[in-house]
Formats: structure tokens, sequence, C-alpha cells
């Protein structure tokens, strides 16, 4: 059987070669894809679920002594399908740099601080309502030396994970008015600007907790229409 998805939902992507991003030129593919079938076990082994995920992983100002430095943020929306209706049960993971714009990972050398109270990864899994909520502090924006003065806006990784592990989708959340979205290749390998829009997160005063921190409204929609931009 062959299922048929919205020709809309590719739209949206960026390309396996983007001229700009240039090491989408050492990684994207020169030939056709191969269509590979999925085997039994690909499509029918275990993912995480509720007994692994605790509820203090979507924290990630608490998962150290001390509190992180930064902005704390609220980062929360609702993952949806085309149709608008929500999907349960997705875990989504994520990882981001900190307040100084730095990664706790050894590959990132540029001179800012790390911080001792953060380590930037966290993940859930979506309710029944297909909702979902993380506390963070907001990522600096970090160098990285695609072009002379690179500088990559401010963003949090996510990893959405669906019934199995070849169900994964990834994408970045940005924040609003960033003023290096114009100079990002990453951003604009959308190139649509529509869905490139779709990558920006909303200010959510409603949901802002006073004297505590702000809060962002982010909604992933896994396809269609409106479907959330996807790395390749
Ligand atoms: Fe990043």
């Amino acid at each position: 059987m062959t299922t048929v998805y919205p020709l809309e939902s590719t739209k949206a992507h960026p390309r396996y070669d983007f001229e700009g991003y240039r090491s989408t030129g050492k990684r994207s593919p020169k030939r056709p894809l191969v269509v590979l079938p999925h085997t039994h076990s690909e499509l029918t082994g275990p993912v995480y679920g509720h007994d692994t995920v605790r509820p203090e992983d979507a924290d990630l100002t608490r998962q150290h002594a001390g509190e992180p430095l930064g902005e704390r943020i609220i980062v929360h929306g609702h993952v949806l399908d085309e149709d608008a209706r929500p999907i349960p049960n997705t875990l989504i993971e994520i990882w981001q740099a900190n307040a100084a714009g730095r990664y706790r990972h050894h590959v990132d050398q540029h001179p800012a601080p790390l911080d001792p109270n953060f380590t930037g990864a966290g993940r859930l899994v979506t309710d029944d309502k297909g909702y979902y909520r993380f506390v963070s502090v907001k990522p600096g924006a970090y160098p990285w030396r695609n072009h002379p003065n690179a500088w990559r806006p401010a963003h949090i990784h996510l990893s959405l994970l669906g019934r199995s592990f070849l169900q994964r989708l990834v994408t970045q959340m940005y924040f609003p008015g960033d003023p290096l979205f114009p100079f990002d290749p990453i951003f604009n390998s959308v190139e649509d600007e529509s869905a490139r829009a779709r990558m920006v997160s909303s200010f959510d005063l409603e949901n802002t907790i006073p004297e505590w921190a702000l809060c962002y409204r982010f909604d992933i929609v896994l396809r269609g229409r409106n479907a959330t931009p996807m790395e390749p």
C-alpha cells in the first residue's frame, strides 16, 4: 500500500544542499535516494516511554545543585497533525546552548563560559492533548564559522519521536524578532517565507509567570500546508 502525504508538507522543508550553508555541500546526496524497505523490528521496536522519562527531565533549570544563569523561560505548545489534531505520546527531546551561547560539548570551544548548573538537554512525552511544556533559560547566540562573522540566532533544537525510532523529526525553534535572522543560512535554507515564520515561537504574555519566567509558544505541525520545517 502506498500512503500519499500532502504535497504542501515537502515545500516547507529545506533542500539537502543549500548554497551558503557550507556543510550541506559535503553531506547532501549527489545521486537519487534509494528507498530501503523498513524491517519489522525497525517499525515495532521500543522507544522511550513514560517509564524512563521523569517529570524533572522537562525542567532544564533543576538538573544541578544551583540554578543556571540567564533569562528563565517557559516553552510550550502542542504537537499536531495536518488537521490540527493533537499527537499524544510523542517523545520530544531538546538541546540548546546556555545563556552565554555555549554548548556543553567538546566540539564547542568558543570562548564563552560554561555554566556548571546547565547541561542544556531535556525531554518529555506529550500528554493526551498533544501538549508539552519545558522550563529552561533563553539560549545565547553563538558564532559558527560558516562564513565571516557568522552567528546563529538564538534557537532550541527539538527532536520528535513517534512510535518507532524511524519516526523521528528534527527541527529548530527560534525567538521572535531576532536581528540575526536575515544573516543565518540555516534559517534561510527554508526558502518559503511563511514556512520560516513557522519556526519562530510567539511571545506568550498570558502564560508568562510574573516575577519568574517569560513564556514562548511553539506549536509543531508534523505535515500538511502548515507543516513545521524539518531538517533533512
Ligand atoms: Fe544549535
